[in-house]
């Protein structure tokens, strides 16, 4: 009996892994480099962590179970709530700001679709403790520097900014009520996302007044900061959040990532625990679902029951920018090549535990080695050395009878005859 695999997983066969990891190490070298510390949580936590103020959309996308002790658990979908537990159990001994990341297995029993599945990683950059729009702009930064890294530009992403504390100043200009904004943020973080009728029926289902409901949508077509005087009489605190936003993107020129960035009303984040700045980055055709997305949650330490402390992150998925790199082509020519250092071949089967030990013996040196199980004849073995691509060949024959040996460069097929001895000293220092 054969059995798939589930339904929205994957299989991570050697070249996927080598692409898993590629993007990892790449996720985990620029965190170092903006000064972020890695940390990790458990894979499943209590279900009521996520239920606190994750929203509904995530509640609903949950995988929870009951163990034996009939707790009720559930796989992490998302790991800022981890974050907030972790950090507020240290928080008297961590010194501030925290800058911490993360590459977290996250689950979301999602409809599986191009870009979404039900287990993906997610890079995580968080920083707790400062209230300042910097900390917003440099987290924006260290993702537009991981994704210029990979050869991806402003022709090709966009970070589309915008925040919720000015689109709630300026939703209760309007008249909607405070305790109505949360599910309205729902809704409005679908434009765009749902076909147009659907958005429709749900802003009336939400907004019964057509004239509140016609306002929005006039409020949601805004094109820039300053076109949202023109729709809108600004209160204090609309303005306040409006030079917030202005200073955010002078710091984004700053830090050299302005072409990047664009102002977008229509970005709400479908999480409820978001309290300002906001963002989510996409290509720039639009045709793949967010390859991430973020904002400041300046709440959710205190409500986990921890001290009133800021905090700004994003989070950044593996599926749409695996799709994105391969669509721009430039996925393949940047993994790394498996390339051993030495490929020892024998030109007779009486060789082949010297080859053995040779081998053994230069990967003991700390150098990559390879050897052919098979004694096929030296031509063969020249064959599998460079469908390997190793760069040099160790090639053992009647000389090894004098302490000698045969290295073959494989770039240049230059050969030369070395002493066995003088052959690892060298190998030593390569080494070094
Ligand atoms: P999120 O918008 O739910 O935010 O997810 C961020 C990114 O994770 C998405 O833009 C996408 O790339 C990836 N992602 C989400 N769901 C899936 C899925 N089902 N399959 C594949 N990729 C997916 C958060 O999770 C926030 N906790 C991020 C954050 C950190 N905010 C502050 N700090």
């Amino acid at each position: 009996m054969k059995i798939p695999p589930v339904k929205g997983t994957r299989d991570f066969y050697p070249p996927d892994m080598a692409v898993r990891n590629w993007l990892i190490d790449g996720w985990k070298r620029v965190s170092a480099r903006n000064g972020f510390e890695e940390y990790d949580g458990p894979i499943f936590e209590y279900l009521r962590m996520f239920q606190i103020k994750s929203g509904d959309e995530i509640v609903e996308q949950l995988f929870s179970l009951t163990d034996r002790g009939g707790r009720d658990l559930a796989i992490r979908p998302e790991i800022t709530p981890t974050l907030a537990r972790m950090v507020n159990q240290q928080i008297n001994s961590l010194p501030r700001p925290i800058k911490w990341f993360s590459v977290p297995r996250l689950c979301r029993a999602e409809r599986p679709q191009k870009g979404r599945l039900r287990e993906f990683f997610q890079w995580n950059i968080d920083i707790i403790g400062v209230e300042d729009v910097l900390a917003d702009a440099e987290v924006i930064f260290t993702a537009c520097d991981y994704l210029e890294e990979v050869g991806l530009t402003p022709d090709d992403i966009v970070v589309k900014i915008s925040s919720r504390e000015m689109l709630a100043a300026l939703l209760q200009t309007i008249g909607v009520a405070e305790n109505e904004l949360e599910p309205l943020y729902m809704v409005l973080d679908k434009r765009g996302k749902l076909p147009d009728d659907t958005f429709e029926q749900m802003l009336t289902k939400q907004v019964g007044d057509k004239n509140k409901r016609n306002k929005i949508m006039e409020l949601m077509a805004v094109e820039s900061i300053g076109q949202i005087s023109d729709c809108l009489r600004l209160s204090e605190t609309s303005k306040k959040s409006v030079d917030e936003l202005g200073r955010l993107f002078e710091l984004l020129d700053c830090f050299g990532v302005a072409d990047f960035c664009v102002f977008d009303i229509g970005i709400v984040r479908g999480l409820a625990y978001y309290t300002g700045i906001v963002y989510e980055i996409y290509d720039k055709t639009s045709e793949l679902r967010a390859i991430g997305g973020g904002g400041r949650y300046d709440n959710l330490l205190k409500q986990f029951g921890g001290p009133n402390i800021p905090a700004t992150g994003f989070g950044i998925g593996d599926a749409v920018l695996e799709i994105l790199l391969e669509e721009k082509g430039l996925l393949q020519k940047q993994l790394p090549a498996r390339q051993p250092d030495y490929f020892v071949a024998f030109t007779d089967s009486q060789f082949f535990e010297k080859a053995v030990e040779i081998t053994a013996k230069l990967r003991r040196a700390g150098l990559a080695a390879s050897f052919s199980y098979k004694a096929g004849g030296l031509s063969k073995q020249l064959k599998q050395a460079s469908d390997q691509n190793a760069q040099k060949c160790v090639i053992i024959g009647s000389e090894i009878e004098n302490n000698e040996l045969i290295i073959k460069d494989m770039a240049t097929g230059k050969q030369e005859l070395i002493e066995l001895n003088e052959f690892f000293d060298k190998c030593k220092s390569e080494q070094r």
